[in-house]
């Protein structure tokens, strides 16, 4: 069994004053609030376990927004007080994954593949060794990066500024039960929050890092006001002209 954590805090900088007082996971996305689609994947997935982290000021209307759903699924909610990094959503939820494999989707991540189950699925049942999902992308600047050395060795950059390839690192990551101890190694990094990407890196060097690419899959991060507007159109294009409707709950 594997428990799905969507880590939904943050200020939503680059998207004020539209997130100043409302969470970014609550940004229509064409016709659903953001955090519908991370949601939508964890169940897909076949979790039944899922812990929200939010804001403190947030736990209220999003449980009002999420619990009439009827989702057939444990929803449980959590706060993370200050943006102190991606990594501390296994800090807040130790208790939760307790000796749990999970999966970490960012609530502002949407992604869609109809293979979903299958491009997964080894990651899902390896407990064993983190996985992580890259994609190609245009500007590898904004987001972790993995490249490959001479020697197949593998670098792992947060936002670096000069990237070494196009590979970006999405906002779904597999993590073995282990976890929770090893974000205590992690140190604030010069942003002052821990990084992702240097958790990631404890599993490369112990050789426990799953690496799958996506290559047919739709990933959509919607941290920007341009790529809020891009998701939309493309979630409403597909629906129009393809009839598929991305982030479904019913
Ligand atoms: C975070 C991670 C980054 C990852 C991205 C995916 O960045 O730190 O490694 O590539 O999510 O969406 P953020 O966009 O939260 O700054």
């Amino acid at each position: 069994m594997r428990k799905g954590i969507i880590l939904a805090g943050g200020k939503g900088k680059r998207l004020h004053p539209i997130t100043k007082v409302i969470s970014k996971q609550l940004v229509p996305v064409y016709d659903k609030p953001l955090i519908f689609y991370p949601l939508s994947i964890l169940i897909n997935l076949g979790i039944k376990d899922i812990l929200v982290i939010c804001v403190p000021e947030d736990v209220k209307i999003f449980k009002k927004l999420i619990t009439p759903l009827k989702l057939n699924v444990k929803i449980r909610f959590a706060t993370q007080k200050k943006p102190n990094g991606l990594p501390e959503a296994f800090k807040i939820g130790k208790n939760f994954i307790s000796k749990y494999a999970n999966v970490l989707i960012l609530g502002d991540n949407i992604f869609y593949n109809k293979n979903l189950l299958e491009i997964t699925k080894n990651a899902f049942n390896d407990e064993e060794n983190a996985t992580i999902f890259v994609k190609q992308v245009m500007k590898p600047k904004e987001f972790g990066v993995i490249s490959f050395d001479k020697n197949k060795k593998i670098n792992i950059d947060e936002k670096p500024k000069k990237p070494k390839s196009n590979l970006a690192i999405t906002g779904l990551y597999f993590f073995p039960s282990d976890v929770s101890k090893k974000v205590k190694l992690l140190k604030p990094s010069k942003r002052g929050e821990t990084e992702i990407t240097d958790l990631i890196k404890i599993y490369a060097s112990e050789n426990r890092l799953n690496i799958v690419k996506l290559n047919k899959t739709i990933w959509l991060d919607t941290g920007t006001p341009d790529r809020l507007l891009f998701a939309s159109n493309k979630i409403r294009n597909f629906k129009i002209k393809k009839r598929i409707i991305i982030g479904n709950l019913d």
